[in-house]
């Protein structure tokens, strides 16, 4: 496996292959990401796995600076899981100047559930994507379906730009307990760990009592704020949406049940396909 940093040393070492397999993430790597890597090995001739924290998606007052950064560790993981080629290029590589093109995805998806309570996470997760995407020359790239409206955006933005890039969606890793595996739940104390069970068990509830033959989604949204609010959470939102566009379901469509929420001063989120 090599580890490259420069875009330059990457455009080199991908001169003899037609068809890099991408998967971009932050690092901290836990078996969601690589779940993430295996499934792109036999989508490519090449498997490349991105590592940036990417200073644009973040607000002010999120976690840039503390967001764990272990990059020895990740490459251990990653070669481990059949990874070719690590990306992890410095800030002063990926952005030379200030980024000031910016890819601005649409309100309708973007300015809903998370960017609603992060405005602007999208136009940063937009742009570094597709900056991404171009210095590794990616055809497949693979994204998880536990940032679920994230998934979407960037499958229509590769649509959309008419990239020939094909979008796969990779199934939510969880622990045997149902958390969702997240760099995050480092955050948690081993307390808030067992607390935290509560997110994907709310979820659950919601996916099992709507397949039962429920209709009033308002309402068992409603409960499911009420149960995490109940338990000392702080919800930002629990939402049945239509899987295609994340708006709200007619009867027959297709749906999804997502939540974000803090536990103390950790904001996590998660998702279930009903
Ligand atoms: P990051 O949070 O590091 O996640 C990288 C990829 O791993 C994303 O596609 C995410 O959905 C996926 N992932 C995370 N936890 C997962 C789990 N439990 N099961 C399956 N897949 C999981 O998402 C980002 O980074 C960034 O926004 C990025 C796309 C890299 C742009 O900066």
């Amino acid at each position: 496996m090599q580890l490259i940093h420069t875009i330059a040393e990457l455009r080199e070492a991908l001169s003899q292959y037609r068809h890099p397999a991408v998967v971009p993430t932050m690092g901290n790597l836990h078996a969601g990401h690589l779940a993430l890597v295996r499934q792109a090995k036999p989508l490519g001739d090449v498997t490349i796995s991105t590592i940036f924290v990417n200073r644009l998606q973040f607000a002010p007052h999120e976690d840039f600076d503390t967001y764990p950064r272990t990059l020895e560790a990740d490459c251990e993981h990653l070669e481990a899981a059949g990874c070719d080629i690590v990306f992890a290029p410095k800030e002063s590589e990926l952005y030379p100047q200030a980024q000031t093109f910016k890819v601005h995805p649409p309100t309708e998806l973007a300015d809903i559930l998370e960017g609603h309570f992060r405005p602007g996470f999208f136009i940063g997760v937009c742009t570094v994507v597709m900056k991404l995407l171009a210095v590794t020359q990616a055809r497949t790239a693979l994204f998880g379906k536990k940032d679920y409206q994230q998934l979407m955006v960037i499958r229509n933005m590769v649509k959309q730009f008419a990239l020939p890039i094909d979008v796969i969606g990779g199934e939510t890793q969880r622990n045997e307990a149902g958390l969702a595996l997240s760099s995050r739940n480092g955050y948690l104390t081993p307390a808030q760990r067992e607390e935290a069970l509560l997110l994907s068990r709310t979820l659950r509830y919601i996916v099992d009592t709507v397949r039962q033959g429920e209709t009033d989604l308002a309402r068992l949204e409603q409960e499911g704020m009420q149960t995490l609010r109940a338990a000392g959470w702080l919800p930002d939102y629990v939402a049945v949406r239509r899987q295609s566009d994340l708006q709200t379901p007619l009867a027959g469509d297709a749906k999804v049940v997502l939540a974000a929420a803090r536990l103390g001063t950790t904001r996590l989120i998660d998702n279930m396909e009903i």
